[in-house]
């Protein structure tokens, strides 16, 4: 059985081991000064500082107070563009969450000082005195679960940081980080994965489970295949090459699209997106699909306030992809 009630933008789900409470749908912000994969000041001239402003606005109007953004995503640029925004109107910090990333790089092998570092250095980009929920970017790291635990530990007891969640892990590293956490008194909030109707494997290998069993979220990145599952894209308009997490033939994500059309035609107007969207909150976790303006977010907003029944739901099940096995799943994305 599914939940019965739709969730809404008012709905709160507070992440373990913390305060921080956060609604059902999220926003990436990778794109948001990112040139080599999203075409910022790029090959994209469709948006800039101010069409992001739109959008961050947007999502604040709707509910949608989550923002997910990383050091490394325009190398640190997202995050400044969301220090600025911030900066523009400070009570609006009161009103949202903030997750942002450490990347573990293998050569940062004196983990607690580099966490600190790079959190602080994060603060200083947002211009905020403490993130909400810091994640671990992937499982790259040569240092152990024990080692980066203390690191997240101290970045806690110091105030930098209220939540901790890591990336990409799978399902033992979920665990043994989970217990690693809680051996500090901390607990283990989030799991960000790819997670969307292009990659169902978290779903098929049991890491959901897994994470619903601990009280991790799940958070679901990529939701809508990078475009992909909106419609806009297609066998004959396939979307840009530099984005390559679920980059299956056009052909084939077209029949999937299909069923996404038919189905949001059956909920009075639904668009592809809030279709896959909602699919994904159907399954437990928060997707956090990226905005480059007002219209995607306002469109992806639209996810919440309904819900499929679980014929629709199976049948969307039915036609979804399992993933792909890439290189980068074997370096990077283990979960
Ligand atoms: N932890 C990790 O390793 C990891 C990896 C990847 C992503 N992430 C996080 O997850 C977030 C989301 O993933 P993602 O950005 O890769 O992919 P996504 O959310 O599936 O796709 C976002 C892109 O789709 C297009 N779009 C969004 N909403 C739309 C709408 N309603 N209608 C039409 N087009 C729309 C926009 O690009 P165009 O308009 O150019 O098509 C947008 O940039 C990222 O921003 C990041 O925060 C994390």
């Amino acid at each position: 059985m599914t939940d019965v009630v739709a969730p809404q933008a008012g709905d709160r789900i507070t992440l373990s081991g913390s305060d921080v409470a956060v609604p059902p749908l999220g926003v990436g912000t990778w794109a948001w000064g990112d040139k080599g994969t999203w075409g910022m000041g790029g090959y994209d001239r469709s948006y800039d500082e101010a069409t992001i402003r739109d959008a961050w606005q947007a999502c604040i109007e709707a509910g949608v107070v989550l923002f997910d953004t990383a050091e490394v995503y325009g190398g640190g640029e997202s995050e400044r563009i969301i220090g600025r925004l911030l900066a523009a109107d400070p009570p609006v910090r009161e009103k949202v969450v903030i997750a942002t990333k450490f990347m573990p790089f293998p050569w940062k092998l004196a983990v607690t000082s580099a966490l600190r570092r790079s959190a602080r250095a994060s603060l200083e980009r947002l211009g905020i005195d403490s993130i909400d929920l810091y994640q671990i970017h992937g499982p790259i790291s040569l240092r152990s679960h024990g080692a980066l635990a203390d690191a997240l530990a101290a970045a806690h007891a110091e105030g930098l940081i209220k939540a901790v969640g890591v990336s990409n892990y799978s399902v033992k590293e979920t665990r043994s980080m989970d217990a690693a956490l809680r051996k500090r008194d901390l607990r283990l909030a989030t799991n960000q994965i790819e997670l969307s109707l292009l990659r169902t494997m978290p779903e098929k290998v049991g890491l959901l489970a897994c994470c619903r069993e601990l009280g991790v979220r799940p958070l679901a990145y990529s939701p809508i295949g990078q475009g992909r599952l909106t419609g806009k894209y297609s066998a004959a308009n396939p979307p840009p090459k530099a984005r390559d997490f679920s980059a299956h033939p056009m052909a084939e994500v077209d029949k999937v699209v299909d069923v996404l059309r038919r189905i949001g035609v059956a909920h009075g107007g639904r668009t592809p997106s809030q279709v896959a969207l909602a699919w994904i909150i159907a399954k437990g976790a928060i997707p956090i699909p990226g905005a480059k303006n007002r219209h995607q977010a306002e469109d992806n907003a639209g996810a919440l306030g309904w819900r499929m029944d679980d014929t629709e739901l199976a049948e969307l099940d039915g036609v979804a992809f399992y993933g792909m096995r890439t290189l980068n799943h074997r370096l990077f994305q283990h979960g």
